[in-house]
């Protein structure tokens, strides 16, 4: 008999499930079911015991639809009384931290942790620290690392198929650093194969007003924190970034506020490319040396499927194996892309200059939602 897999959910919101509400029928952006909650009842085995919120009512909506029967308005109780093998955390990101520490230490084998992963790199620190020292598979929020497609793209890469790769340029809207490139730095990092980073450089949006009031997210030094009116508190809006890998690629990142999510992998014969937000793929390459002309290079077949539904499938091999640094999304690839994001926020902050790795500053500050 296959083992059962308790689950439970910390913050019944959007990512939670209702999320796949927001996805209308012919929508290959994100593929349903897209939501934590949905997503385990997919994977056999699978089954979400309890969650937790301190809204009641908005827990209880939750657990009706989904069928939990586990309620709780105290996450910590939760997961000491219901002893889960797997624990999703689908609150903002300033309680990512706290919440997968207190899994980690309280016998969860494997975590699954919305972006952005916190708010500090010595949160960071903190998350791989505990999950190391608990041996706890875990998997990120980041989807397109899951998505076929992009590993499809990744493997042409890694195959020789695009000829000696060079980079990835990304071409996407403009959201918070935190909240939104977190995706864009974890897939340019996936399609290149994971590479350690050498330096990264950013350019964050930080307009004023006619009266020089703050419109955009700010710096506070006093605080090392991050500030703004924006719904994220002050999550900085990044508009480029370069960075730069030890094996000698790169990826360049321009969030230019046009929402169309293009993703190229770029190599000296061919490149392959995902267009309409992870919607469609395609490849080219080099007709004839020495002319400017290419053409079509077929693009393998594969079956898309939900990123949340291959993240929760992933984390229970994991477990079943033995193997908790066996995911893709693994703590230690999320640490590095969220030590990125950082060194972009500080590189903004020194005009631009390039900030090597490990990132001093482990205390600053950037909140998300
Ligand atoms: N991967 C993706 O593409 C994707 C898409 C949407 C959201 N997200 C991420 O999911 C996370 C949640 O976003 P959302 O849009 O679902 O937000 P949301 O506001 O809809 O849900 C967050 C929930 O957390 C609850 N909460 C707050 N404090 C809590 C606590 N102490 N214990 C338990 N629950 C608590 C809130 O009451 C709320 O119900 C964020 O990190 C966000 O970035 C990821």
């Amino acid at each position: 008999m296959t083992r059962e897999y308790r689950a439970v959910i910390v913050g019944a919101g959007r990512k939670a499930g209702p999320i796949d509400d927001e996805r209308g029928p012919g929508d290959r952006a994100w593929l349903k079911p897209w939501g934590h909650a949905s997503a385990y009842q997919a994977v056999p085995g699978c089954r979400v015991v309890a969650a937790a919120d301190p809204l009641e009512d908005k827990l209880h909506r939750f657990c009706d639809r989904y069928d939990i029967p586990g309620r709780y308005s105290d996450y910590r109780r939760m997961i000491e009384r219901e002893q889960p093998d797997l624990v999703s955390v689908t609150t903002w990101a300033g309680l990512h931290a706290e919440v997968a520490i207190f899994a980690a230490e309280h016998g969860a084998r494997g975590i699954y942790v919305e972006k952005a992963l916190c708010g500090s790199l010595a949160e960071a620190d903190a998350i791989r620290a505990a999950c190391q020292r608990h041996r706890v598979a875990f998997n990120y929020g980041a989807g397109r690392r899951y998505r076929p497609g992009y590993c499809k793209m990744r493997d042409m890469g890694a195959s020789g198929e695009l000829g000696e790769v060079r980079g990835v340029i990304i071409n996407c809207g403009m959201g918070g650093l935190m909240h939104g490139q977190s995706h864009m730095v974890d897939t340019a990092m996936h399609l290149l194969g994971d590479p350690e980073p050498e330096f990264a450089q950013g350019y964050i949006h930080t307009e004023t007003g006619p009266d020089g009031e703050h419109t955009d997210g700010y710096y506070d030094a006093a605080a090392n924190r991050w500030c703004g009116r924006s719904v994220s508190g002050g999550d900085p809006r990044l508009a480029a970034a370069y960075i730069r890998f030890t094996d000698g690629t790169d990826a360049t990142i321009w969030a230019n506020g046009g929402r169309w999510y293009q993703f190229t992998l770029v190599g000296t014969t061919g490149l392959a490319h995902a267009a309409d937000n992870n919607s469609s793929y395609e490849a080219r390459r080099i007709a004839e040396a020495g002319i400017f002309r290419s053409e079509p290079l077929p693009f393998p077949a594969f079956e898309d499927e939900s990123d949340t539904v291959i993240a929760i499938r992933e984390l229970v091999a994991a477990i079943a194996a033995d193997t908790p640094e066996a995911t893709s999304g693994n703590i230690e690839r999320t640490h590095r892309g969220t030590e990125i994001l950082f060194a972009l926020a500080q590189s903004h902050l020194e005009d631009g200059r390039r900030i090597g790795f490990p990132v001093e500053n482990r205390t600053m500050y950037i909140p998300s939602r």
